[in-house]
Parts: structure tokens; C-alpha cells; sequence
């Protein structure tokens, strides 16, 4: 065992007894994060201490040290390396600054997150989930997971930035981000990355053309919106041009903030419907009562953003389908200065890894984890539990800034959809949880449309049970 701990003061939690670079040779692999969070947390429990090289890392699986670090003591992390180097796509966003610059930017974009403001949206997102809708056939089979990207592509680019992307618009976007992130990989482990980029090494040297397309469509939405003049659409864009200053510095942070928008809005949300489809194909009992609810509640007609509150199983299948595949499946911090947690004394510059995939399956919480069942969300199931046990928006002052805005979109998405087909999973398609910056499927989602069976909308004035579901 070479593990250096050289301060005696400081004291670290049980852990692996090797340099994880000692493991690395033997079993583990880098592009499995996922396999190694759960031999730690199988193995160590709540809390498991590592070295990469000379590097601490700690990961956390407690609902109460989860809560010390992204809330009470939060000042004094900030986001770790993996995050530090999404700056090469994300620049300097505001998932990836930190302190003045961090408030400042969440300050400006602030007001295209209120409750009100994202109410006006609704239309818009139905409306794009129509137009979906009416283009799909039935008995066609289709990837769901391409096709919930192209459509929460479009309502981010619509409804944040008043942009209407054409359908072939939306899939070169798509397909950049694809290319992209098909690299994630190289670019989260390769050192001196930034420089083989600029080489065009083989491997990631396909990443500066798909950025630069990227880019592409962002500074044409810009030059478009200045060119237009804004009106008085007052939407996130607007907000961002008027707070931004003038020369190729401001320009460049425009662009860092607007595609961060961009891939945090879309990528996630079209990942949380993807396995929600997925669960809800594989369990047939509660697609059905989904099924009910939606003909109940809309009887035939579009759903409105007043429907939202009464499609309660439409949100509590979507909160389990995030408790089983959370989108945002991990979150990284380091320590600014030497901290406690709970009974250990850690040194400045820890790493601490929090993984909802991991927290939300702990038997503990949720028992029976690995079983689909949406009614561990009504209400009073809520309340049995500790806050930090479900947390796929994070939590504290990094908390997702789009989680009301999700919430709406992907539940009238899903109704809007749920009212015309039902889709059922491929017999054979290999599903697996790739985790990138989202957790993606791997082999993406290949399902087969069919329209919903005759009587459903029969049964609006039979079916009551959703209705009776309390929302926490
Ligand atoms: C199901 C959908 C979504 C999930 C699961 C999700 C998850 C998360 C999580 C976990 C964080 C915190 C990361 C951390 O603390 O390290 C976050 C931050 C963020 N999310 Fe989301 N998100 C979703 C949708 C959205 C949408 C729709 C938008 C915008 C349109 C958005 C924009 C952001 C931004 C800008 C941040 C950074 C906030 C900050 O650091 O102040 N997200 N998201």
C-alpha cells in the first residue's frame, strides 16, 4: 500500500488499498466510471476514499454528507477537473465558472426560468410535440432516442431563443453534438487534450470541425437576433445581448453561455423521456395506467400547461425514470481549503464524487431498487424519505436552473405523445446506459410505433386513480 498521507491531522474515510493507476492496469476501466461507483459503494458503503497518482478522491453516497456538500459547505468546493475540461466545448458557461462570474450569468439568464415566464412556453413545446407526432407512422420503428434529441432541440432553440431550427438544421446540430460526444472520452482522460485537439491527432481531431459547426449555429442566431432587433420577445436571448459588453471577449462569453444552455436543456431533458419510454415499454401495467390518466385528463384535446398539475402519473413515471437513469448521473466537486465531514478531516484540493445513478438505486431508500414503480413518488412516499436520497437536479446554489422548465416540457411532451402512440421496444435491442456528460443509451433506443389501442378514450369518466395521487 503506497497511499501517501502525509499530514497526520488529516483523516480519511476506508477505501481502496491500492493507486486507483495500480488498479487501472488490472481490471478497472476509465470509460466504466459507472462499474467502479458501484464496487465502492457496494464494498464501502456510504463514504469510499481513492488516489489517482498523488490525487485524493472521495466518494459520497450519504444523504447527509450529499447535503454538506452542495449546500452547507458548498463555498468552499467548485467544480472538479472532468468538469473543468467540458470547457473545451463549453467554454466559460454557466455550468463550468465559478464565484462573480457564476452569479452574474445565473443572474442575467435568472428571469427565463421563472415559474411564469416558463408557463408561456407551453404552447410552443406542445405544439413541436404535435408536429412530431403527426410525422411518425404507425408500425414504423424509429430511434427514440434520436428522435427525443431533434424534438427538445428545437423547443430549447424555439422557446429560450426564439430561433425556429428546420428539420435539417436541428439534425446537423444534433449530429455535431453526437460527434462530440462520441470523443467525450479522449477528452475527459487524454492529457495535454486541448493541444492534440489543435493537431488534429487522430482520435479527437474530428472535435474542432464539429465545435466549429456548433459555433456555427450560434453566432448566426446571434448575428440573426441583432440583425432582427428583438422586439419584445424579451426571451433568454434578448436578456443575454443586453447584458453582454462589446468585443471579441464579449462575444466569445456570449457564445459560452448560449450552447451551454443549449446542451444542458436539450441532452437531458431528451435523455430523461428516452428511458422513460424504455421503462415505460417494459412495464406494460404502468404504461397502461399512464395511458388512463392521459385520456382522462385531456379527453382528446392538446394538453395546456394547466393540464400539468393533473397528469401526476405523467410526473411521477418521468421521477422514476430519473431515479433509475438520472440524465445528469453524476456531479464533481474540489475542496478549496482543508474540510470536515462528518467524523474525517480532509485535505485542500479532495476530490468529492457524488453519483445520483448510485444514490438513487441504494436498497436502503428504495427498496427493491432495481423495479419501475412510479408510485414511490406519490406524496406520502416522499415524505419516508431523507432529501438527499433523490436529487437528479443537484441541489444548493449549482441546482439545475432548468428543473421547472424540464418538469413541463418533458410532462406535456409525454402526454402530447402518449394520446397517439404507444411505443414498444425492438425485441433484442441491446439497451445500456452509456455515461458521458448525460447518460445516454448506448445503442440508442430502437422502438416500434403503435397506435393506442381502441377504448382508451372510452374510459375518461371511469378512470380515477391518478387524480387521487398528492403531488409533494
Ligand atoms: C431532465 C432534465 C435535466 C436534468 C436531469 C438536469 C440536471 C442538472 C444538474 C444535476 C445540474 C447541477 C450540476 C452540478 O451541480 O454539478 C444542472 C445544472 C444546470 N442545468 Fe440542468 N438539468 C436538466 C434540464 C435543464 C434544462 C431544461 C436547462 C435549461 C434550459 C438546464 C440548464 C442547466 C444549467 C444552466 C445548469 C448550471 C446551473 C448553475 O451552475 O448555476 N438544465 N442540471
Amino acid at each position: 500500500m503506497w497511499i501517501r498521507r502525509s499530514n497526520p491531522n488529516y483523516s480519511f474515510p476506508p477505501g481502496l488499498e491500492h493507486n486507483l493507476l495500480w488498479y487501472a492496469f488490472r481490471k478497472f476501466k476509465p470509460q466504466d466510471p459507472i462499474a467502479l461507483f458501484e464496487e465502492l459503494a457496494r464494498r464501502f458503503g456510504p463514504i469510499a476514499h481513492y488516489q489517482i497518482g498523488p490525487e485524493h478522491i472521495v466518494f459520497v453516497n450519504h444523504p447527509e454528507w450529499i447535503r454538506e456538500i452542495l449546500v452547507v459547505q458548498n463555498d468552499n468546493f467548485v467544480k472538479e477537473r472532468t468538469v473543468q475540461r467540458t470547457k473545451m466545448l463549453l467554454g466559460e458557461g454557466m455550468i463550468t465558472s465559478e464565484g462573480r462570474q457564476h452569479r452574474a450569468q445565473r443572474q442575467v439568464a435568472q428571469p427565463a426560468f421563472h415559474r411564469q415566464r416558463i408557463g408561456a412556453y407551453a404552447d410552443a413545446i406542445v405544439e413541436e410535440a404535435v408536429n412530431l407526432r403527426d410525422s411518425w407512422q404507425a408500425g414504423e420503428t424509429l430511434d427514440i432516442a434520436q428522435e427525443m434529441m431533434r424534438l427538445t432541440l428545437r423547443i430549447v432553440a424555439r422557446t429560450l431563443f426564439g430561433t425556429e431550427l428546420a428539420l435539417p438544421q436541428a439534425k446537423a446540430l444534433a449530429d455535431a453534438i453526437n460527434k462530440i460526444m462520441d470523443l467525450y472520452h479522449y477528452l475527459v482522460i487524454l492529457p495535454a487534450v486541448e493541444t492534440l485537439v489543435h493537431l488534429n491527432a487522430p482520435k479527437v481531431g474530428a472535435f474542432g470541425p464539429a465545435r466549429a459547426r456548433l459555433d456555427g449555429v450560434v453566432y448566426n442566431m446571434i448575428e440573426d437576433r441583432r440583425r432582427r432587433g428583438s422586439g419584445d420577445s424579451g426571451d433568454l436571448l434578448d436578456m443575454m445581448l443586453a447584458a453582454a459588453g462589446e468585443g471579441p471577449e464579449a462575444e466569445k462569453q456570449l457564445r459560452d453561455q448560449i450552447i451551454t444552455i443549449f446542451l444542458a436543456g436539450y441532452e437531458t431533458v431528451a435523455n430523461a423521456l428516452t428511458w422513460t419510454w424504455y421503462l415505460l415499454s417494459e412495464n406494460p401495467a404502468a404504461r397502461h395506467t399512464l395511458q388512463q390518466e392521459v385520456d382522462a385528463v385531456l379527453a382528446g384535446r392538446t394538453p395546456t400547461l394547466e393540464d400539468v398539475p393533473q397528469l401526476k402519473y405523467c410526473e411521477m413515471a418521468l421521477a422514476e425514470s430519473m431515479r433509475l437513469y438520472p440524465p445528469a448521473w453524476a456531479m464533481g466537486r474540489r475542496a478549496l481549503n482543508d474540510f470536515r465531514l462528518g467524523p474525517y478531516f480532509l485535505p485542500k484540493g479532495t476530490t468529492l464524487l457524488i453519483s445520483q445513478f448510485i444514490t438513487h438505486r441504494e436498497e436502503q431508500y428504495f427498496p427493491d431498487p432495481l423495479r419501475f414503480d412510479p408510485l414511490r413518488f406519490t406524496a406520502e412516499e416522499k415524505a419516508k424519505r431523507p432529501k438527499f436520497v433523490y436529487f437528479p437536479f443537484g441541489a444548493g446554489p449549482r441546482q439545475c436552473i432548468g428543473e421547472a422548465f424540464a418538469w413541463m416540457e418533458s410532462v406535456l411532451v409525454m402526454a402530447t405523445l402518449a394520446q397517439k402512440w404507444q411505443l414498444q421496444m425492438v425485441p433484442g435491442h441491446r439497451v445500456q446506459p452509456q455515461p458521458l456528460i448525460t447518460l445516454r443509451p448506448k445503442y440508442g433506443m430502437k422502438m416500434t410505433v403503435a397506435q393506442v389501442p381502441l377504448g382508451f378514450g372510452n374510459e375518461a369518466t371511469s378512470f380515477r386513480k391518478p387524480l387521487s395521487f398528492s403531488r409533494g
